[in-house]
This record gives C-alpha cells, structure tokens and sequence, in this order.
C-alpha cells in the first residue's frame, strides 16, 4: 500500500514553477503545470544537476547545468531516451502537495485522480 506525505503548501508554488522538495529523505523536483502538480527525481542522469531548479517551459523541465529536458508528466528524456526519470504521483489534500513515493513507479507522473 503506497502513502501520501505533505512536502509543502500548494500555495507556495506559482503556476508554472517547481523547486526541490525534500520526501522521506529523498530529493524530489515539484512543479505546478497550469495548477496541477508533478514531481519527479531531482536528481539528473546526466551529471546530477538539480531538476528542482530547473526551467518549465511548453511541458518540459530543463536542468540548469547542462540543459538536457525532461517530460514533466512521463519523466522521459528527450536528449537520451534510456536516461528518463522517475516520476511520483501527487495530490493536494488540505493546501498541501502531497506525493506517493512507495510502490510501483508505473502511471506515476501524473496527478491522483482522488
Ligand atoms: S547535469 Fe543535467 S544536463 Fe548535465
């Protein structure tokens, strides 16, 4: 059975932005896509670039070292296509961001349906 846990109050991020959140001890980039929320790994397959601090633009995340682009949604990487990340799914219960971590990855990236 996988669990929610609160990383931080939905309020705090502007449409279209993200920042690294700290998960049960795991670093964790959050961004909100037009009030929807995502997160995947923070870390970045090419040389550990934190995704968090990264650019959205038009679905994608771009790391702020290097520039390689992740799918927001899918955590696919559109440089290297076997260096995607994982992505968690998340919901918003009573103003915070809440996201699953345990369990089985796949049809994470996006939001719970709940
Ligand atoms: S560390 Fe992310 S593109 Fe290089």
């Amino acid at each position: 059975m996988s669990e929610f846990v609160s990383v931080a109050d939905a309020a705090s991020f502007a449409p279209g932005h993200g920042r690294t959140v700290r998960a049960e001890g795991r670093e964790i980039a959050v961004y909100n896509l037009d009030g929807q929320f995502y997160a995947l790994d923070d870390q970045c397959p090419h040389r550990g670039g934190p995704l968090g601090a990264g650019t959205l633009e038009d679905g994608r995340v771009f790391c702020p070292l290097h520039g390689w682009s992740f799918d927001l949604k899918t955590g696919a990487c559109l440089n290297v296509p076997e260096r995607s990340v994982k992505t968690h799914r998340t919901r918003v219960r009573d103003g915070q961001v809440q996201i699953c971590l345990g369990g089985d990855d796949s049809g994470a990236g996006r939001p719970a349906s709940e």
